[in-house]
């Protein structure tokens, strides 16, 4: 019986050969794609991957799912990998791997296949994902050993099986694009130093170019859930945030130019362009300084965004780390119900506004006006005491 594969294709040329390659070292390939918003027409897929050898091509729309069961607990973990990186890319592979496994299951196929490198993080990410929800699958990644020195070579092979290799002039760029963002690296990205080409971007605006007004927008959560925007009512996450990538992408606002650190040990320059994310975490970040008491918000901001954006970027996704850490943010997320007004300017995220029900903010205690209800003679014996270990201090280093 011939071995069988499910293969993650993008319907690009690499996965393409990939599907040629693994045809002719004797494997039965299924190919697998999923619509996670990357933006491109998935008619014509089944029609490519059967032409360069599948016997069988499965397409898929994920993007709700996507943006409901991994966009939305990696923002109400306001998840930013070593600060900046809100972890588009690193987000799908869980979920691509989770259908290829459940395909591998249905279809009876020993393996599944990728087409990332040797070099990057997403075969960590998919294969520790497969390898945790089913440890018997094999995982192949052709781009880590078959026998092509360079581009040329793939392209010759391309061309003896008749694989369409577009004429265009290729981008030097190496893109993966989702609902969540876009990650671009490769060629003049390569030197951290140059500021990357305006060619190099995706779906912003530089913002130079970006409208002279500014745009003034509000999101509205209902239990650490975007439902909203401008008050319209969006019954589906991902087209709120399909519309916040076009808004703020108007706006140029989501760049993120950033040198990172890789699970392989290289550190590698890459940028992102991510409106709609930016926009809901500076929302949602602003909406928990609203409605979480001093004690929670603090134990969250030190506890959870860094730990839970390590773990999605590790490939941890399938872990029940990651899911005690979405228990806990799932607990304040209840909390998290109001509205945020944001204005967007020539690249900038800025909020300028929120309410909700849930506020904790009490004008009497905070006014410096008539209406002020805070006792200031409290506050003199609260400072007297919380001052006191100072005091100490400094007497006993006054005496030395
Ligand atoms: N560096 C990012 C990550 O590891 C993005 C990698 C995606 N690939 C790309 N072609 N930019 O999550």
């Amino acid at each position: 019986m011939k071995k069988r594969v499910i293969l993650a294709y993008s319907g690009g040329l690499d996965t393409s050969i990939i599907v040629r390659w693994l045809t002719e070292k004797g494997y039965e390939v299924i190919t697998y794609t999923a619509d996670v918003g990357q933006g491109e027409e998935l008619g014509e897929i089944p029609q490519k991957a059967k032409n360069a050898g599948a016997i069988e091509a499965i397409v898929e729309d994920l993007k709700e799912t996507f943006a409901e069961n991994y966009c939305l607990p990696t923002l109400r973990a306001l998840a930013l990998y070593e600060g900046k990186y809100p972890l588009t890319a690193a987000l799908s592979r869980p979920l691509i791997a989770e259908r290829l496994v459940y395909y591998a299951e249905k279809f009876k196929a020993d393996y599944v296949a990728h087409g990332s490198t040797g070099k990057g993080n997403d075969q960590v990410r998919f294969e520790l994902s497969v390898w945790a929800l089913n440890p018997d699958i094999e995982v192949l990644a052709p781009v880590r050993e078959w026998e092509f020195r360079s581009r040329e070579e793939q392209v010759e092979y391309a061309r003896k099986f008749n694989i369409p290799v577009k004429a265009t002039k290729e981008k030097p760029y190496s893109i993966d694009r989702n609902l969540w963002g876009v990650s671009i690296e490769c060629g003049p990205l390569e030197d951290p130093w140059q500021e990357p080409p305006e060619d190099a971007y995706q779906i912003t605006n530089p913002p130079e170019k970006a409208p002279d007004e500014p745009e003034y927008i509000t999101v509205g959560f209902k239990e650490g859930k975007p439902v909203s925007l401008n008050g319209e009512t969006y019954e589906e996450q991902h087209k709120l945030i399909q519309k916040l990538n076009e808004i703020g992408g108007r706006h140029g606002a989501g760049r993120i130019d950033m040198v990172e650190n890789r699970l392989v040990g290289i550190k590698s320059r890459e940028i992102y362009e991510a409106p709609g994310a930016m926009i809901l975490y500076e929302a949602y970040r602003d909406l928990l300084s609203l409605v979480l008491d001093r004690f929670t918000f603090h134990y969250f901001l030190t506890h959870i965004p860094h730990e839970y954006a390590k773990l999605v970027y590790e490939g941890l996704w399938f872990t029940p780390l990651r899911e005690a850490l979405d228990a806990f943010t799932g607990e304040i997320a209840k909390l998290a119900t109001g509205e945020v007004r944001i204005k967007l300017y020539k690249g900038s995220i800025q909020v300028v506004g929120r309410r909700s029900p849930n506020s904790l903010y009490v004008e009497e205690l905070a006014t410096y006006s008539e209406k002020d209800q805070f006792d200031q003679i409290a506050g003199k014996h609260f400072t007297k005491v919380w001052g006191l270990p100072l005091k100490v201090l400094g007497r006993v280093k006054r005496k030395k």
